[in-house]
């Protein structure tokens, strides 16, 4: 397991290796080290080929003997729900599949273990647009509402529940149709893979939270390749009145993938800002 490292790379622990894991583990492998970061190990339900054996994983209970500073999870919400606590327990956590807060009690263990362990629970701002101001926006208490829509060809999506019955009559229609229009916090279990963006919405602002944030979900097969993410904010400004942004954003991604292209340079760019903050939950 031990890699030749320099002291001050932290080393990093991937879980998963789809799309995002596979992209981070060939970032950290050929830019990690000069920026202070270096891959410990890669683990993954569907295999791990190509890497050489010292950066295989096989067994997730030998991770405190890692000496792992960071653990990226890339695979799917219920890797968190699972092992989250005890991985904070050693070691800062990036959740990657941030709809699992969704779950109010899986969200306050996570919480209490960053705070008790003294490791950061880090939250990638993946497709959000505009992430730092709603942040500060909902710490200064002016935030008023939040809205997230996203739209995405119906191939996209990996739905769970009664929305997958909508999504294969919406595929029948043809045209564009409103799959889900609500509370966020419902919706997270049934499209899992496909709202991440939006529970980071809740995280970004836990005034709102996933009970206060609203969540419209839209599938249209005129957007084969890319993803819309439209973020709308209105805010008390000044004297009362209100204030108001839309930012619409447009994630190149491939026909049928849950991940656009660009997700995962942002996905790097946070993880190079996760230096260790201590037992918080931090935005990165
Ligand atoms: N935060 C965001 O904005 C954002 C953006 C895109 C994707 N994601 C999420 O990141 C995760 C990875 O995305 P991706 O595009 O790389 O997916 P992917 O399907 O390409 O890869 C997932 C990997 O995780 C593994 N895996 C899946 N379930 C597992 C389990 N229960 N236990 C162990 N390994 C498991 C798979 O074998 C595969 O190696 C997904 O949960 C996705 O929803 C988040």
């Amino acid at each position: 397991m031990a890699q030749t490292q320099s002291p001050r790379c932290r080393r990093v622990g991937i879980l998963g290796y789809g799309q995002l894991g596979r992209f981070l583990a060939l970032q950290l492998q050929s830019r990690g080290p000069p920026l202070g970061f270096t891959l410990a190990f890669v683990w993954s339900r569907g295999g791990v080929e190509g890497l050489p054996p010292p950066l295989r994983l096989g067994d997730l209970r030998l991770l405190p003997q890692t000496g792992v500073d960071l653990v990226v999870e890339v695979a799917h919400p219920e890797v968190i729900r699972e092992h989250g606590e005890k991985i904070l327990a050693h070691a800062d956590l990036l959740v990657g599949s941030p709809t699992v807060l969704a779950d109010p009690e899986v969200e306050r263990r996570l919480r209490e273990a960053a705070k008790g362990g003294g490791h950061t629970l880090y939250v990638p701002r993946g497709a959000l647009w505009g992430c730092e101001d709603i942040r500060r926006m909902d710490e200064a208490g002016t935030l008023a509402s939040l809205k997230v829509t996203m739209t995405k060809s119906p191939q996209s999506f990996r739905l769970e529940g009664h929305l997958r019955e909508l999504l294969e009559a919406a595929m029948a229609a043809g045209g564009p149709v409103v799959l889900y229009d609500g509370p966020l916090r419902p919706l997270c279990p049934l499209a899992p893979n496909n709202v991440n963006t939006m529970a980071v919405a809740a995280v970004a602002a836990p005034r709102l939270g996933f009970d206060g944030v609203r969540a419209r979900l839209v599938a249209d097969p005129g957007v084969p390749d890319c993803h819309v993410v439209e973020v709308e904010v209105t805010a008390v400004g000044d004297e009362g009145r209100a204030l108001s942004v839309t930012t619409v954003r447009r994630n190149p991604a491939s026909p049928g993938a849950v991940t656009g292209t660009a997700t995962r340079d942002t996905f790097w760019d946070s993880l190079r800002a996760c230096h260790g903050h201590g037992g918080c939950v931090q935005l990165c």
